[in-house]
């Protein structure tokens, strides 16, 4: 392709279509990110991003210093360029099943204004979607509705992202791979050639399928992901029933099996966040739809619900009854470095908490006006870890922050009622917190007295 840059436009500006977009910008592109809710388009457009990203805020700043990023709510303005991503959301039904409203409602205005356009238009599901969407959904209403034949001056492809939030932007920049479902070869070819213009000699490993494929790469990927986490909380759930075992120490030499391999091995309070959760309930309803009971995916679910029971029955197993006790819990997010509480383990550890009769005291260095408005006043927020501790009768620590980590044993003795802890995350190396009695997850304790068994 000669040095013609394709002008590129993201429909939805959530979490993926603005860090898309702005990646686009920052490589030359002319970006149009539009989207139908005006109160987010002006907000964006005077350099806000209304979510928390690192980097995002720099690089959305200066994408509109050098007009390369252009915001509108009006669908014509996406018409004219030469790729237009979907990046809508996908909610999630009551039944667990994707809700593609937002999705069918995008390609219908997109395809509404392309009618009058002469030029090529590629057209790019990004969104997540379950397995025949992008061909039996989203190419009968782009074609109805603007006219055109996909193959014929329109192309169609369905190619999923993989970002993780907190470092959206690196892997927007550094995809491991690309994966590209088109409906036809044409289309296919002319996606590959837009990434290679934004990838130049670093272009990732390119997958080139059909739209099918591409859409359920993306749900095994995070379903896999999700299982490797239910699997070593599993682990963890075992080790903490036999003095002496530390499932620490098993995920690290179960990891260095290239065949397992290290990451995603972390055991903790349970897996959160806007897309694990979501796409493991589609992919089981999914599956249900074409006559499979996917029982593997039940069981991940399962135990990632029941993992904050293991977390609470830690905190019973330091304090006895929880009727009436203060217990601090130390993050809210549902990882470090967001305020994201989407399905966070803080929630359903809350809830139980308070089921039990626990008066709870939540600090987190983020996600406090997010959980507030979930939350309400059924907790105490606190400003600091030290007003959650004070006159507490057990502390949980649930989300990995670096403030946490860096507590050191007095400021659990020095304000707590009783310095008991529960590091749900693994924080804490036993010998640093002399005086604190702390139960971890996955790491063997004498179940019938509850103490703590020292490491070696
Ligand atoms: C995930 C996928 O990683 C990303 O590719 C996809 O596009 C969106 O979903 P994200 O939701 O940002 O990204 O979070 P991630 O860092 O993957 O963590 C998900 C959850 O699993 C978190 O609650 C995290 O605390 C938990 N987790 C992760 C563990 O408990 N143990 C681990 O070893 C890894």
């Amino acid at each position: 392709m000669a040095r013609h840059r394709p002008s590129v436009s993201l429909v939805g500006l959530g979490y993926v279509g603005l860090c898309t977009a702005v990646t686009f910008a920052q490589r030359g592109f002319e970006t149009v990110g539009m989207d139908v809710d005006r109160e987010r388009v002006a907000l964006v457009k005077a350099g806000r991003a209304p979510i928390h990203e690192p980097r995002l805020d720099r690089m959305l700043h200066d994408a509109l210093r050098t007009k390369r990023l252009t915001v509108t709510d009006d669908v014509a303005d996406v018409a004219s360029t030469d790729a237009i991503f979907v990046t809508v959301g996908t909610p999630s039904r009551a039944d667990g099943a994707i809700d593609t409203s937002y999705v069918e409602g995008a390609t219908r205005q997109i395809g509404n204004a392309l009618r009058g356009e002469a030029g090529y238009r590629l057209f790019i599901v990004k969104s997540t979607v379950t397995p025949g969407t992008t061909r039996t959904i989203v190419k009968p209403l782009l074609e109805e509705s603007s006219g055109k034949m996909v193959g014929d001056g329109l192309g169609l492809c369905m190619n999923p992202e993989f970002l993780r939030e907190g470092t959206a932007i690196q892997d927007a920049f550094h995809p491991d791979k690309l994966v590209i479902g088109c409906a036809d070869a044409e289309s296919g070819r002319r996606l590959k050639r837009l990434y290679r213009t934004l990838y130049g000699k670093d272009l990732p490993p390119t997958i080139v399928t059909t739209p099918e494929t591409a859409e359920m790469i993306k749900y095994a990927s995070n379903a896999f992901l999700a299982t490797k986490v239910s699997y070593i909380n599993t682990i963890a759930n075992i080790a903490q029933r036999v003095p002496g075992v530390d499932v620490e120490e098993v995920a690290d030499a179960i990891g260095r099996d290239p065949r397992i391999g290290p990451h995603f091995l972390k055991a903790g309070p349970g897996y959160g966040g806007s897309c694990f959760p979501k796409d493991v309930q589609a992919l089981i309803a999914f599956a249900r739809t074409r006559g499979y009971d996917p029982s593997l995916l039940d069981a991940v679910e399962d135990v990632n619900e029941r993992q904050a029971d293991e977390v609470v029955e830690l905190s019973e197993r330091l304090v006895g009854s929880l009727e009436n006790k203060r217990v601090a819990v130390l993050g809210l997010a549902f990882k470090k470095d967001t305020d994201d509480i989407r399905d966070a383990a803080a929630i359903r550890v809350i809830h139980r908490l308070r089921e039990k009769g626990a008066r709870v005291a939540a600090y987190d260095p983020m996600a406090i006006p997010a959980a507030r408005r979930a939350l309400g006043d059924e907790v105490e927020f606190a400003a600091d870890p030290k007003a959650a501790l004070a006159e507490a009768d057990c502390c949980i620590v649930i989300t990995e922050w670096d403030e946490f980590r860096a507590l050191k044993a007095e400021d659990f003795t020095a304000t707590m009622r009783s310095p008991n802890l529960v590091d749900a995350r693994r924080l804490y190396r036993p010998e640093e917190l002399d005086g604190v009695r702390v139960l971890a997850i996955g790491r063997g304790h004498d179940h019938a007295k509850g103490s703590d068994v020292p490491r070696r």
